[in-house]
C-alpha cells in the first residue's frame, strides 16, 4: 500500500561522498554552519511533471546545492501529494485502486526529477504512516486549542457517482454572460466567480447527470483566532517577499479570516478523521503536513531527530512555492504550525509561472511540454541553465523564449564556459598543469574575489544576477585565451612553457566558473572532476589554483543546441494525451479539470461485437508501434495520405491511410502510430499499401489515430 522504502532510498541523494563539507575556517565559507530544511511544493499524483513544475524544482534544487556547496547542513524534502477527489475519480475511471495509481505516478515523478538532476534527500508520499500520525498530532492540537467546530455545508451532489462535487466537477452555463460549458467556480469567458449552484443547467462532469443539493456536516478551523499572530508574522518583513505581504494585507488581513473547511464526507481518498468517523481530512490539510512527514522518514534513515528540524528553532525552514498556492502556505500553514508548536517557516520563496514565447503554455500549440518529452529531445542541462539565467528573487513570470534559449545555451554554456576547456586541455594532456601558478595579470584573483557577490545572489534567489556575474568572468577568461592563442604555440617547442602556462591559466579560470556554476550544472562539475582528476566540490577552492597535476583526456561536455530539437519537442508535445496543469489548479480544491462524461453515443452508433474471439485469434494480428517518417498527400485521392512508417532500424513500410479529412500530412511526421504489420499487401491505384494504421472514430473529421504513451519505441509489439 505504501511506497517502498527501497524506492525512497534508491532515490536519496547519492553525491554525499563527492561533496566534502566545506572548511568553515576559510574566508569564503559561511562563518557558522546553518541547518536548513528546504521544501518544494508537493506535486499532485494525478499529473505528470511538466516544464512549469520544473521552474520550481530546479530553482529549489539550485538553492539546496548552493547551500551544501557552502558547507551548510541542508536537506531537500519533497513528496507526492496523493489525496483528494481527483485521484479517487481517476482511479475509479481506470478501474484500479488509488494506491496502485499513486504508486505508478510516484515512479514516473521520481524518474522525471532524476532526469533533470533534481536530487531530493527524501521523496515521500502524503499517503504514508508518518503523515497519518502527524495529521493526528496537528489535529489534536487544533482541537485542544478550541479552533475546530462543525457547520452544515450544502453542496451539489452527484447521485449517480455517489459523491459531493468540488467546483471543478460541475459545468454549466455562466449565470452572467451565458457562455455554455463553464466550470463551477468561475467563467473563463467573462471572469465572473460564483458557486456551482449558481450555474444555469449545472451538470456533473463525472456522470453527465444533473446534480442535486445535499447537506453534510463539515469541520472548520477558526483561523480568525490567530489573526493577530498572522498579521505580525506576515508583515514582519522577514518571512515573505514584500509583494506577498502586501497582497495578504490588502486581500485578507483587513477583514476577519474566514473559517477553513478541513473535512470532506465519504467517499474521499485520504485519511479518515479519528474523532469524526465518515469524514476525511481535506487534501490541503494533510499536504503541507507531508513536508514534516517526509522529513520524519529522512530522520529515520539518517539517525536524526525530527525535533532537531521542526521544533525548538534549531533549523531554518524554507518553502519554495508557486504564487497560486500562496494563501495555503502563508495563512493556514503558519496557523497550523503555530498551534501544533512546530517551527514556523523562516522564509517562503514564491515564484511566478512559466510562459512559452510570451504566452500561457498551450497543449494545442505544443508548448505544454512534459519533463519526459523535453528530456527525450534536449539535454536537461540546457533547461537548468536557462531557468537559472532567468530567475530572479521576485514573482515575475518566467518566459521560455525559444530563440533566447538557443542563443543563451550556445553562446554562454558552450561558447564561453566549455570552450575554455575544449580549446586548451588537449595541449597539455601529456605535461599536465604548470608546477606553479603563472602570472595571469590578476584574473584568477579577480574571479575569486567575485565569490561573495555570486554567493549573495544565490542566497537571495537572484540567479539571474549570479549567472551574469559568472558570465562576465567567463568573458574575461575568453579574452585571455584569445590573446594567448595556445593553438599558435602548439608546434613551437621553444614556447612549450608558455603554452603550458596559458593552458594552466585557462583551465584554472574554467575550474572557478565550474565551481560557481555547480549548483546549476552538477553534471558539468562531474565532467570537470573527471578531466582534472580532482574534486571540484568546495566553494573555497575558487581561491586556490590547481597546479602540478596531470589531467585526463578532454571528453565532450555540452553539445550545442539545435533549433530543430526544440521543434521536434514541440511537435511531440502536440501528440501527447492531456496532462493536468497543476499551475492552473483552482486553489479551492485539489481537483483537476475532470474528463468529460462519456455519453454512450459511440456504442449506440457502433454496438459491441458479440462474436467472441480466442486469444490466438487476437495474436494473429501483429500490431506494432511505428514512427511516421514521412507523410504526403496523394494527388487525386481525396481521402488518402501516403505514410512512410519506420518500425525501427531499416524496416520501413508504405501505408496509404484514409485519414486526410482529419489530419494534415506534415503534422503527422515524427509521431507514433499503431500499425497492423502483417496485413497482406494491397495493390491500390497509387501504389502498394503494406499495412494499416489503426484509428478510432466515425470517419470524416472524427478520426483519432492511436498513440502509445511516451516511451514506446518503433517496432514494439502491441499485446
Ligand atoms: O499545488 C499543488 O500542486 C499542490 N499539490 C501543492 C501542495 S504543497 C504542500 F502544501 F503540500
Ligand atoms: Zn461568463
Amino acid at each position: 500500500m505504501f511506497a517502498s522504502r527501497k524506492g525512497i532510498r534508491a532515490f536519496a541523494r547519492t553525491h554525499d561522498k563527492k561533496q566534502p563539507v566545506a572548511d568553515s575556517k576559510t574566508p569564503s565559507a559561511s562563518p557558522a554552519k546553518r541547518r536548513i530544511l528546504v521544501t518544494a511544493a508537493l506535486p499532485y499524483a494525478n499529473g505528470h511533471i511538466h516544464l512549469g513544475h520544473l521552474v520550481e524544482y530546479i530553482q529549489t534544487d539550485i538553492w539546496v546545492r548552493f547551500q551544501k556547496l557552502r558547507g551548510n547542513e541542508c536537506i531537500y524534502i519533497c513528496a507526492d501529494d496523493t489525496h483528494g477527489t481527483a485521484i479517487m475519480i481517476r482511479a475509479r475511471q481506470e478501474g484500479r485502486s488509488e494506491e496502485a495509481l499513486i504508486a505508478d505516478m510516484r515512479e514516473a515523478h521520481i524518474a522525471d526529477f532524476a532526469r533533470f538532476h533534481i536530487e531530493f534527500d527524501n521523496y515521500g508520499s502524503t499517503h504514508s504512516d508518518e503523515n497519518r500520525e502527524l495529521c493526528g498530532e496537528f489535529w489534536a492540537k487544533l482541537r485542544k486549542a478550541g479552533l475546530v467546530h462543525e457547520k452544515e455545508v450544502t453542496q451539489l451532489y452527484d447521485v449517480k457517482a455517489g459523491t459531493f462535487l468540488a467546483d471543478r466537477f460541475v459545468k454549466g452555463t455562466c449565470p452572467n454572460c451565458k457562455s455554455p460549458d463553464q466550470y463551477g467556480d468561475s467563467c473563463d469567458k467573462c471572469g465572473t466567480t460564483y458557486t456551482p449552484a449558481d450555474l444555469i443547467n449545472p451538470k456533473s462532469t463525472l456522470s453527465g447527470t444533473t446534480p442535486e443539493m445535499r447537506s453534510a456536516d463539515h469541520l472548520f478551523v477558526q483561523i480568525e483566532q490567530l489573526h493577530g499572530f498572522l498579521q505580525d508574522w506576515t508583515q514582519s518583513g522577514d518571512h515573505l517577499q514584500r509583494e506577498i505581504a502586501n497582497y495578504l494585507a490588502g486581500h485578507f488581513l483587513g477583514d476577519p479570516l474566514r473559517d477553513w473547511d478541513v473535512s470532506r464526507p465519504a467517499p474521499y481518498f485520504g485519511f479518515e478523521i479519528p474523532d469524526s468517523p465518515g469524514n476525511y481530512w481535506y487534501v490541503w490539510f494533510d499536504a503541507p503536513i507531508g513536508y514534516v512527514a517526509s522529513t520524519a522518514q529522512w530522520c529515520k534513515t539518517h539517525g536524526q531527530k525530527l525535533d532537531d528540524w521542526w521544533r525548538g528553532g534549531k533549523a531554518e525552514v524554507h518553502h519554495f512555492i508557486g504564487k497560486d498556492i500562496t494563501y495555503f502556505h502563508t495563512l493556514f500553514w503558519p496557523a497550523m504550525l503555530k498551534t501544533a508548536e512546530f517551527n514556523l517557516p523562516t522564509k517562503i520563496h514564491v515564484h511566478g509561472f512559466l510562459t512559452v514565447d510570451g504566452e500561457k503554455m498551450s497543449k494545442s500549440k505544443g508548448t505544454f511540454v512534459r519533463g519526459a518529452t523535453y528530456a527525450d529531445h534536449l539535454d536537461p542541462v540546457y533547461l537548468r541553465y536557462y531557468y537559472a539565467s532567468k530567475l530572479g528573487p521576485g514573482l515575475d513570470d518566467l518566459d521560455l523564449n525559444r530563440d533566447e534559449f538557443v542563443s543563451k545555451v550556445n553562446s554562454d554554456l558552450v561558447g564561453k564556459v566549455v570552450n575554455l576547456a575544449s580549446r586548451t586541455a588537449k595541449f597539455i594532456q601529456d605535461v599536465g598543469l604548470s608546477p606553479t601558478y603563472p602570472d595571469d595579470g590578476g584574473l584568477f584573483a579577480t574571479a575569486a574575489a567575485e565569490g561573495e557577490a555570486i554567493a549573495t545572489a544565490y542566497e537571495a534567489c537572484d540567479y539571474n544576477r549570479a549567472m551574469r556575474l559568472i558570465m562576465a568572468l567567463a568573458d574575461k577568461a575568453n579574452q585571455f585565451v584569445d590573446n594567448a592563442a595556445p593553438w599558435k604555440l602548439k608546434n613551437d617547442s621553444a614556447r612549450a612553457v608558455e603554452l603550458q602556462n596559458a593552458c594552466t591559466i585557462s583551465l584554472n579560470l574554467f575550474r572557478q566558473l565550474v565551481i560557481y556554476l555547480a549548483p546549476v550544472l552538477p553534471s558539468l562539475r562531474n565532467q570537470t572532476e573527471e578531466l582534472l582528476g580532482q574534486g571540484v566540490s568546495r566553494w573555497e577552492d575558487v581561491g586556490k589554483p590547481l597546479v602540478g597535476v596531470k589531467i585526463n583526456q578532454f571528453k565532450h561536455m555540452i553539445k550545442r543546441v539545435e533549433p530543430a530539437q526544440l521543434e521536434a519537442m514541440i511537435e511531440a508535445s502536440k501528440e501527447e494525451p492531456k496532462v493536468t496543469d497543476a499551475q492552473s489548479q483552482p486553489t479551492s480544491d485539489a481537483a483537476p479539470a475532470a474528463p468529460e462524461a462519456d455519453s454512450g453515443a459511440a456504442l449506440e452508433a457502433e454496438p459491441l461485437v458479440t462474436d467472441v474471439i480466442s486469444i490466438d485469434d487476437f495474436t494473429k494480428v501483429d500490431l506494432r508501434v511505428a514512427r511516421v517518417v514521412n507523410a504526403e498527400e496523394v494527388p487525386k485521392a481525396k481521402k488518402l495520405v501516403k505514410l512512410t512508417l519506420s518500425l525501427g532500424g531499416d524496416n520501413t513500410r508504405t501505408v496509404f491511410a484514409g485519414i486526410k479529412s482529419a489530419y494534415e500530412p506534415e503534422k503527422l511526421i515524427g509521431r507514433l502510430v499503431i500499425v497492423v504489420a502483417n496485413l497482406a499487401p494491397r495493390q491500390m491505384t497509387f501504389g502498394v499499401s503494406e499495412g494499416m494504421v489503426v484509428a478510432a472514430g466515425a470517419g470524416g473529421t472524427e478520426i483519432y489515430l492511436l498513440n502509445p504513451d511516451s516511451g514506446a519505441k518503433p517496432g514494439q509489439r502491441v499485446h
